[in-house]
């Protein structure tokens, strides 16, 4: 049974989106244990911004396959381990923007009209309307840090508030400040030229302690600094200096580097206005997040579809069952490219011929290293941590389009090579579920690919099809079908069969022991995604 584990808040609705499957669902808040004596139990986490998943945490996340993220930032989770470990990472894009933007400009507001320190004033029964003397937005310079969905949002909400907005993201197309009327400028000139600024930047490498001492020397004196990303962009320690020295005027901050905060200092500033990570926490976003989450996860263990997820390509909605089987397609002429290759593999080029190659290739290409790593790795390999176990063990992988059509509509094509070697394999899909091997060492043929299949090399002569037929009827093996392809000008032929059962060895030996037998091997496929619980090697 599938077994979810909730380690903060998810919406009731979508907790139920689990339930109707027939899952199990926990929360960690109801084990009485913590996330690292139960990790190892579940088959998906939802987790929030408080969740930390470490690398050793992941190491024993033995049946883990997914980790659900209602929300933006995935900073907290270990992406590089989680991924080598196989478990996709999947987050919410854009379900929580308009409610950070929200809270953006709340607090851009709440800073300007010294809205915190006029109430506190007020409650405690005071009247002193000089003390609380405001400026306004209208006519300011924003400079927005990160014109992503939300810094995208917020920067709309300051131009109806007619401030000026100039916005630092090496990222984004120029295009796209363009179409918001915002102009893009340099880090150095959004510190110089901003009276707010604003950070809308995801925790990276390279955006911690982007606004560091060095920066905020650098900014207008008396500017206002507002966070409502991430705690780790701002140097906590010279913020406080900052405002001491009047550099920066006020800050408001909705994110901490150390969440809930042990050091209250910056907090209790008076010219800090701080909320507890408020960002995403609407009534909307959260149904918005949850429910999105939820099925996302749902679709993924149930069918292998994958969406939002931050350590593999998206499967278009529109063309999920034809992605997926030719996913499957491609995982199981990996599986046969690992199988029947002898030596040391160095090199995999997966070529797309026809309509397919017109499409994003990457899923097709993980899927097919994940079936060659199969043989030798096991159930350890998946479609998510394929291209990164293949980096560890040097595989070179290269993916080649062709845009000329080969027979089929569309056809995958496999090339497994070692230092002497190159085998080739090709498939396409012709219905759905209905998946054929259409060539194999370029000899062509047309065959379903099916669990258990013999491959034979043999010399081209009469007779090779009723003695192999033998051996297997001796055995009490049924053939499903047998197809043989002339491999040109070698004087040679290859034999593929599809068979009702796994064959022993005993009766691999009794065909390989015929003269103009050159090679044959039975193998067992999976046809099913590899989406499983990594677990030790089988
Ligand atoms: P997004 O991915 O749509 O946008 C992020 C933008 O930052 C992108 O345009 C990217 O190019 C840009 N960026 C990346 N590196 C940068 C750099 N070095 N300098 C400048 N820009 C850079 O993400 P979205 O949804 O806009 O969220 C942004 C962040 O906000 C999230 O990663 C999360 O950490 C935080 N967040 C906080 C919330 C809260 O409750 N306070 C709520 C939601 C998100
Ligand atoms: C996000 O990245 O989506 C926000 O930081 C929200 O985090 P939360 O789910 O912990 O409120």
């Amino acid at each position: 049974m599938v077994k979810i584990l909730i380690t903060e808040s998810l919406q009731p609705e979508a907790i139920d989106i689990f339930r109707q499957e027939g899952w199990e669902v926990d929360l960690l808040r109801d084990l009485g244990e913590p996330l690292d004596a139960v990790i190892d139990r579940y088959d998906a986490l939802i987790i929030r911004s408080g969740t930390r998943l470490t690398a050793d945490l992941l190491e024993r996340a033995r049946r883990l396959r997914v980790i659900g993220r209602p929300g933006a930032g995935v900073d907290n989770v270990d992406l590089d381990a989680a991924t080598r470990r196989g478990i996709l990472v999947m987050n919410t894009p854009g379900q929580n923007s308009i409610a950070a933007a929200e809270h953006t400009i709340a607090l851009i507001l709440a800073a300007l009209r010294h809205l915190y320190p006029a109430c506190h004033h007020l409650k405690n029964h005071q009247w002193d309307r000089k003390a609380f003397m405001g400026s306004e937005l209208a006519d300011k310079t924003v400079g927005v840090v990160g014109l992503g969905r939300i810094g995208r949002e917020v920067a709309r909400r300051l131009m109806a508030f007619r401030a000026r907005v100039i916005a630092y993201d090496p990222y984004v197309p120029v295009s796209v400040a363009r179409d918001l009327g915002v102009e893009l400028v340099p880090f150095e000139e959004l510190l110089a030229r901003s009276d707010i600024i604003t950070l809308h930047a995801p925790k990276t490498e390279e955006t911690k302690n982007l606004v560091n001492r060095d920066a905020m020397s650098r900014m207008k004196k008396g500017m206002i600094l507002v966070n409502c990303a991430r705690g780790d962009l701002i140097d906590e320690e010279a913020l406080l200096e900052a405002l001491e020295a009047g550099r920066i005027e006020a800050a408001a901050l909705d994110v901490f580097r150390e969440e809930p905060p042990r050091d209250w200092r910056l907090i209790d500033h008076p010219r800090v206005v701080a909320t507890p990570h408020l960002g995403g926490a609407t009534r909307e976003a959260q149904v918005k997040v949850g429910m999105e989450i939820a099925r996302q996860v749902r679709d993924y263990l149930k069918s292998g579809l994958i969406r939002n997820a931050v350590n593999f390509p998206s499967i278009p909605e529109v063309d999920r069952e034809r992605v997926l089987s030719a996913m499957r397609l491609a995982y199981i002429l990996g599986q046969l490219g690992g199988y029947l290759s002898d030596f040391r593999i160095q090199r995999i080029e997966v070529h797309f011929y026809g309509s397919i190659a017109r499409h994003m290739v990457q899923p097709y290409v993980a899927a097919a290293v994940a079936g060659v790593l199969r043989p030798s790795i096991g159930r350890g390999v998946n479609w998510v941590n394929a291209l990164s176990l293949a980096e560890g063990r040097q595989l070179m992988i290269h993916e080649i389009r062709h845009h000329e059509t080969h027979v089929y509509e569309w056809m995958i094509e496999l090339h497994v090579f070692d230092e002497h070697e190159d085998l080739s394999l090709a498939g396409t899909v012709v219905s759905p579920g209905y998946k054929r091997l259409v060539s194999i060492r370029s000899a062509f043929l047309d065959v379903p690919l099916s669990e258990h299949m013999v491959f034979i090399r043999n010399d081209d002569i009469p007779g090779v099809i009723g003695e192999v037929g033998r051996c297997m009827a001796e055995a009490g093996i049924n053939i499903a079908y047998f197809s043989l392809a002339r491999v040109e000008s070698t004087g040679q032929a290859i034999g593929v069969m599809g068979v009702d059962s796994p064959v022993p060895a005993a009766v691999i030996e009794r065909i390989r022991s015929r003269p103009y037998i050159r090679f044959v091997r039975s193998v067992t496929l999976e046809l099913n995604p590899p989406t499983e619980p990594v677990e030790e090697d089988e």
